[in-house]
Protein backbone atom coordinates (compact mmCIF):
# COMPACT_ATOMS: atom_id res chain seq x y z
CA UNK A 1 0.00 0.00 0.00
CA UNK A 2 2.85 2.73 0.95
CA UNK A 3 4.14 2.52 -2.73
CA UNK A 4 0.56 3.03 -3.97
CA UNK A 5 0.33 6.37 -1.86
CA UNK A 6 3.51 7.16 -2.76
CA UNK A 7 2.53 6.92 -6.38
CA UNK A 8 -0.78 8.49 -6.08
CA UNK A 9 0.90 11.49 -3.80
CA UNK A 10 3.73 12.06 -7.24
CA UNK A 11 1.15 11.82 -9.85
CA UNK A 12 -1.08 14.78 -8.27
CA UNK A 13 2.11 16.84 -7.29
CA UNK A 14 2.83 16.10 -11.01
CA UNK A 15 -0.58 17.80 -11.80
CA UNK A 16 -0.79 20.60 -9.50
CA UNK A 17 -1.39 20.03 -6.77
CA UNK A 18 -0.43 22.20 -3.21
CA UNK A 19 -0.38 20.08 -0.79
CA UNK A 20 -1.01 17.25 0.76
CA UNK A 21 -1.48 15.16 3.68
CA UNK A 22 -1.92 11.57 4.57
CA UNK A 23 -3.74 10.37 7.13
CA UNK A 24 -4.04 6.60 8.21
CA UNK A 25 -5.71 4.29 9.84
CA UNK A 26 -5.92 0.43 10.90
CA UNK A 27 -8.45 0.27 7.49
CA UNK A 28 -6.34 2.21 4.99
CA UNK A 29 -4.75 5.00 4.51
CA UNK A 30 -6.87 8.59 3.54
CA UNK A 31 -5.07 11.24 0.97
CA UNK A 32 -6.45 15.57 1.50
CA UNK A 33 -5.00 16.81 -1.68
CA UNK A 34 -5.05 20.28 -1.66
CA UNK A 35 -4.96 22.30 -5.20
CA UNK A 36 -5.74 25.90 -6.59
CA UNK A 37 -9.87 25.55 -7.69
CA UNK A 38 -8.09 26.49 -10.94
CA UNK A 39 -5.66 23.09 -11.04
CA UNK A 40 -8.48 20.98 -8.93
CA UNK A 41 -10.12 19.18 -12.16
CA UNK A 42 -6.44 18.06 -13.39
CA UNK A 43 -5.75 16.46 -9.57
CA UNK A 44 -8.97 14.76 -9.55
CA UNK A 45 -8.39 13.33 -12.87
CA UNK A 46 -4.36 12.76 -12.21
CA UNK A 47 -5.48 10.35 -9.27
CA UNK A 48 -8.36 8.84 -10.81
CA UNK A 49 -5.99 7.40 -13.78
CA UNK A 50 -3.43 6.79 -10.63
CA UNK A 51 -5.92 4.08 -9.02
CA UNK A 52 -7.41 3.02 -12.04
CA UNK A 53 -3.48 2.08 -13.19
CA UNK A 54 -3.64 0.20 -10.36
CA UNK A 55 -6.85 -1.66 -9.53
CA UNK A 56 -5.59 -4.62 -12.18
CA UNK A 57 -3.35 -5.56 -9.00
CA UNK A 58 -6.50 -5.96 -6.65
CA UNK A 59 -5.44 -2.66 -4.76
CA UNK A 60 -8.67 -0.51 -3.76
CA UNK A 61 -9.08 3.04 -3.50
CA UNK A 62 -11.62 6.22 -4.47
CA UNK A 63 -11.28 9.22 -5.14
CA UNK A 64 -14.41 12.04 -3.44
CA UNK A 65 -15.32 14.64 -5.37
CA UNK A 66 -13.61 17.83 -4.89
CA UNK A 67 -14.98 20.25 -2.05
CA UNK A 68 -13.80 23.73 -1.74
CA UNK A 69 -12.13 25.03 1.29
CA UNK A 70 -12.20 28.41 3.03
CA UNK A 71 -9.48 30.85 1.19
CA UNK A 72 -6.03 30.52 3.28
CA UNK A 73 -7.07 27.33 5.03
CA UNK A 74 -5.83 24.66 2.99
CA UNK A 75 -1.99 25.63 3.41
CA UNK A 76 -2.23 25.58 7.25
CA UNK A 77 -5.30 23.01 7.28
CA UNK A 78 -2.13 19.55 6.38
CA UNK A 79 -0.47 21.21 9.57
CA UNK A 80 -3.07 19.65 11.73
CA UNK A 81 -1.96 16.30 13.89
CA UNK A 82 1.51 16.92 13.16
CA UNK A 83 3.19 16.73 16.20
CA UNK A 84 7.43 16.25 17.51
CA UNK A 85 8.33 13.00 17.44
CA UNK A 86 10.56 12.12 20.71
CA UNK A 87 12.61 9.46 19.47
CA UNK A 88 14.20 9.12 23.09
CA UNK A 89 15.27 11.72 26.31
CA UNK A 90 17.79 13.11 24.21
CA UNK A 91 16.36 13.54 20.83
CA UNK A 92 13.63 14.78 19.14
CA UNK A 93 12.51 15.72 15.20
CA UNK A 94 10.28 18.18 14.86
CA UNK A 95 8.00 20.65 11.73
CA UNK A 96 9.65 23.73 11.89
CA UNK A 97 5.79 25.35 12.83
CA UNK A 98 5.64 22.70 16.25
CA UNK A 99 6.79 24.86 18.97
CA UNK A 100 8.95 22.67 22.24
CA UNK A 101 9.81 23.44 25.65
CA UNK A 102 13.38 23.50 24.83
CA UNK A 103 15.31 20.63 27.83
CA UNK A 104 18.38 20.77 28.83
CA UNK A 105 20.38 18.01 27.45
CA UNK A 106 18.15 17.74 24.37
CA UNK A 107 19.19 17.88 20.73
CA UNK A 108 16.49 18.25 18.26
CA UNK A 109 16.15 18.41 14.07
CA UNK A 110 13.96 20.49 12.44
CA UNK A 111 11.96 18.69 9.47
CA UNK A 112 8.96 19.97 7.15
CA UNK A 113 7.04 17.41 5.91
CA UNK A 114 7.29 18.10 1.29
CA UNK A 115 7.75 15.53 -0.72
CA UNK A 116 10.65 13.56 0.77
CA UNK A 117 9.91 10.73 2.99
CA UNK A 118 11.20 11.05 6.10
CA UNK A 119 9.95 13.08 9.31
CA UNK A 120 10.00 10.49 12.07
CA UNK A 121 5.99 10.05 11.83
CA UNK A 122 5.91 6.70 10.16
CA UNK A 123 7.13 3.49 12.06
CA UNK A 124 10.35 2.26 9.85
CA UNK A 125 11.88 5.67 10.55
CA UNK A 126 11.05 5.67 14.02
CA UNK A 127 12.37 2.62 14.69
CA UNK A 128 15.73 3.23 12.33
CA UNK A 129 16.22 6.77 14.32
CA UNK A 130 16.14 4.85 17.61
CA UNK A 131 18.54 2.43 16.83
CA UNK A 132 20.62 5.36 15.65
CA UNK A 133 20.25 6.57 18.55
CA UNK A 134 21.49 3.89 20.60
CA UNK A 135 24.64 2.82 18.45
CA UNK A 136 25.35 6.69 18.28
CA UNK A 137 27.23 6.14 21.93
CA UNK A 138 29.49 3.45 19.92
CA UNK A 139 30.56 6.18 17.48
CA UNK A 140 33.83 8.09 17.58
CA UNK A 141 34.34 11.66 16.57
CA UNK A 142 35.78 9.95 13.40
CA UNK A 143 32.97 7.97 12.53
CA UNK A 144 31.52 7.98 9.25
CA UNK A 145 27.98 6.96 8.24
CA UNK A 146 26.30 5.78 5.39
CA UNK A 147 22.44 6.82 4.87
CA UNK A 148 20.88 4.39 1.55
CA UNK A 149 17.47 5.71 0.65
CA UNK A 150 17.65 8.69 2.78
CA UNK A 151 14.71 10.89 1.78
CA UNK A 152 15.10 13.98 3.86
CA UNK A 153 17.94 12.68 5.21
CA UNK A 154 16.89 12.30 8.62
CA UNK A 155 18.47 9.26 9.71
CA UNK A 156 22.41 10.99 8.75
CA UNK A 157 21.12 13.92 10.21
CA UNK A 158 20.07 12.18 13.47
CA UNK A 159 23.72 10.57 13.48
CA UNK A 160 25.57 13.77 12.65
CA UNK A 161 23.04 15.29 15.29
CA UNK A 162 24.12 12.57 18.25
CA UNK A 163 27.69 12.96 17.26
CA UNK A 164 29.18 10.99 14.68
CA UNK A 165 31.82 12.52 12.54
CA UNK A 166 31.04 12.53 8.81
CA UNK A 167 28.14 11.19 6.34
CA UNK A 168 27.51 10.21 2.87
CA UNK A 169 23.54 9.75 2.12
CA UNK A 170 22.12 9.47 -1.35
CA UNK A 171 18.42 8.36 -2.84
CA UNK A 172 17.89 7.38 -6.54
CA UNK A 173 14.92 10.47 -6.19
CA UNK A 174 17.03 13.43 -6.98
CA UNK A 175 13.53 15.90 -5.10
CA UNK A 176 14.49 13.71 -1.55
CA UNK A 177 18.65 14.69 -1.80
CA UNK A 178 17.06 18.04 -2.85
CA UNK A 179 14.98 18.29 0.25
CA UNK A 180 18.03 16.29 2.27
CA UNK A 181 19.96 19.62 1.24
CA UNK A 182 17.92 21.52 3.00
CA UNK A 183 17.33 20.23 5.80
CA UNK A 184 21.17 19.44 6.40
CA UNK A 185 21.02 22.77 5.49
CA UNK A 186 18.82 24.67 8.33
CA UNK A 187 19.98 22.25 10.52
CA UNK A 188 23.32 23.48 10.76
CA UNK A 189 24.99 19.77 9.68
CA UNK A 190 25.56 20.52 5.92
CA UNK A 191 29.37 20.69 6.41
CA UNK A 192 29.49 17.18 7.08
CA UNK A 193 27.46 15.52 4.81
CA UNK A 194 27.70 14.81 1.47
CA UNK A 195 24.62 13.78 -0.31
CA UNK A 196 24.28 12.77 -3.66
CA UNK A 197 21.15 11.49 -6.53
CA UNK A 198 21.73 8.19 -7.92
CA UNK A 199 22.37 4.40 -6.88
CA UNK A 200 24.79 2.67 -4.44
CA UNK A 201 26.74 1.51 -6.75
CA UNK A 202 27.85 4.98 -8.28
CA UNK A 203 29.98 5.50 -4.56
CA UNK A 204 33.31 4.12 -4.22
CA UNK A 205 33.91 4.67 -0.60
CA UNK A 206 33.67 1.89 1.71
CA UNK A 207 34.58 0.93 5.51
CA UNK A 208 31.63 3.18 7.18
CA UNK A 209 30.99 2.49 11.28
CA UNK A 210 27.36 2.64 10.75
CA UNK A 211 25.14 1.90 7.40
CA UNK A 212 21.34 3.30 7.76
CA UNK A 213 19.12 1.68 4.96
CA UNK A 214 15.54 2.14 5.72
CA UNK A 215 13.91 0.41 2.09
CA UNK A 216 11.34 -2.36 1.44
CA UNK A 217 12.39 -5.61 1.21
CA UNK A 218 11.96 -5.79 -2.79
CA UNK A 219 14.21 -2.14 -2.89
CA UNK A 220 16.75 -4.41 -0.37
CA UNK A 221 17.42 -7.73 -1.11
CA UNK A 222 19.51 -6.96 -4.41
CA UNK A 223 21.85 -4.71 -2.08
CA UNK A 224 22.16 -6.87 0.33
CA UNK A 225 25.80 -8.32 -1.08
CA UNK A 226 27.20 -4.69 -1.77
CA UNK A 227 25.80 -3.29 1.48
CA UNK A 228 27.32 -5.62 3.76
CA UNK A 229 30.61 -4.96 1.94
CA UNK A 230 30.58 -1.16 2.74
CA UNK A 231 30.38 -1.99 6.69
CA UNK A 232 33.97 -1.82 8.78
CA UNK A 233 34.68 -5.43 10.26
CA UNK A 234 33.10 -3.90 14.07
CA UNK A 235 30.51 -1.62 11.73
CA UNK A 236 26.30 -1.60 12.52
CA UNK A 237 24.06 -1.89 9.64
CA UNK A 238 20.49 -1.24 10.23
CA UNK A 239 17.59 -1.95 8.54
CA UNK A 240 14.24 -0.96 8.20
CA UNK A 241 11.14 -0.53 6.22
CA UNK A 242 10.42 -4.16 6.35
CA UNK A 243 7.08 -6.21 7.19
CA UNK A 244 7.99 -8.52 10.47
CA UNK A 245 6.99 -11.69 8.42
CA UNK A 246 9.68 -10.61 6.23
CA UNK A 247 12.41 -10.82 9.14
CA UNK A 248 13.35 -14.79 8.30
CA UNK A 249 14.12 -13.96 4.73
CA UNK A 250 15.65 -10.94 5.69
CA UNK A 251 17.98 -12.62 7.89
CA UNK A 252 18.72 -15.29 5.82
CA UNK A 253 19.84 -13.02 2.87
CA UNK A 254 21.61 -10.93 4.83
CA UNK A 255 23.17 -14.15 6.51
CA UNK A 256 24.37 -15.07 3.36
CA UNK A 257 26.79 -12.07 2.80
CA UNK A 258 28.30 -12.45 6.37
CA UNK A 259 25.94 -10.33 9.03
CA UNK A 260 24.03 -12.04 11.87
CA UNK A 261 20.82 -10.25 13.40
CA UNK A 262 21.86 -8.60 16.79
CA UNK A 263 18.77 -7.35 17.59
CA UNK A 264 14.87 -6.09 16.09
CA UNK A 265 13.22 -3.33 17.11
CA UNK A 266 9.44 -3.60 16.23
CA UNK A 267 5.96 -1.04 15.92
CA UNK A 268 2.86 -1.22 14.76
CA UNK A 269 1.99 1.52 11.77
CA UNK A 270 -0.77 1.46 9.23
CA UNK A 271 -2.40 -1.59 10.86
CA UNK A 272 0.63 -3.20 9.54
CA UNK A 273 3.68 -4.73 11.77
CA UNK A 274 7.19 -3.18 11.45
CA UNK A 275 10.69 -4.06 12.20
CA UNK A 276 13.46 -2.74 12.36
CA UNK A 277 17.18 -5.16 12.64
CA UNK A 278 20.81 -4.52 13.55
CA UNK A 279 23.09 -6.36 11.94
CA UNK A 280 26.59 -7.18 12.40
CA UNK A 281 29.53 -9.31 11.00
CA UNK A 282 29.32 -12.47 12.10
C1 LIG B 1 11.08 4.66 3.14
S1 LIG B 1 11.97 5.98 2.45
C2 LIG B 1 13.16 6.26 3.77
C3 LIG B 1 13.51 7.72 3.95
C4 LIG B 1 14.33 8.00 5.21
N1 LIG B 1 15.64 7.38 5.14
C5 LIG B 1 13.61 7.51 6.46
O1 LIG B 1 14.14 6.62 7.14
O2 LIG B 1 12.51 7.99 6.74
C6 LIG B 1 12.94 5.13 1.24
C7 LIG B 1 13.75 6.03 0.33
O3 LIG B 1 14.64 5.20 -0.41
C8 LIG B 1 14.70 5.62 -1.76
N2 LIG B 1 15.13 4.44 -2.51
C9 LIG B 1 14.40 3.39 -2.92
N3 LIG B 1 15.19 2.47 -3.51
C10 LIG B 1 16.46 2.96 -3.47
C11 LIG B 1 17.73 2.48 -3.91
N4 LIG B 1 17.85 1.31 -4.51
N5 LIG B 1 18.81 3.24 -3.70
C12 LIG B 1 18.70 4.45 -3.10
N6 LIG B 1 17.53 4.97 -2.67
C13 LIG B 1 16.42 4.22 -2.84
C14 LIG B 1 13.32 6.17 -2.03
O4 LIG B 1 13.37 7.11 -3.08
C15 LIG B 1 12.93 6.80 -0.69
O5 LIG B 1 13.30 8.17 -0.63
Amino acid sequence: MAEQVDLLSAECWAAGAVGIEEREDGAGCMLLVYAQAARAQEVEQAARESLGARESSGEEGRVEPPEPVESGDWSERWKEGLAAVVVSPRLVVRPSFVEITPEPGRLELVIDPKQAFGTGGHASTLLALEWVDVLADELPASSRVLDIGTGTGVLALAALRLGAGEAVAFDIDPIAVCEAREWAELNELAERLRLFAGPLDALAAADFDLVVANLLRRELLPLAADVAGRLTARGSLVLSGLLAEEQGEIEAAFGGVGLRCAGARFAEDGGEQWVSLCMRRS
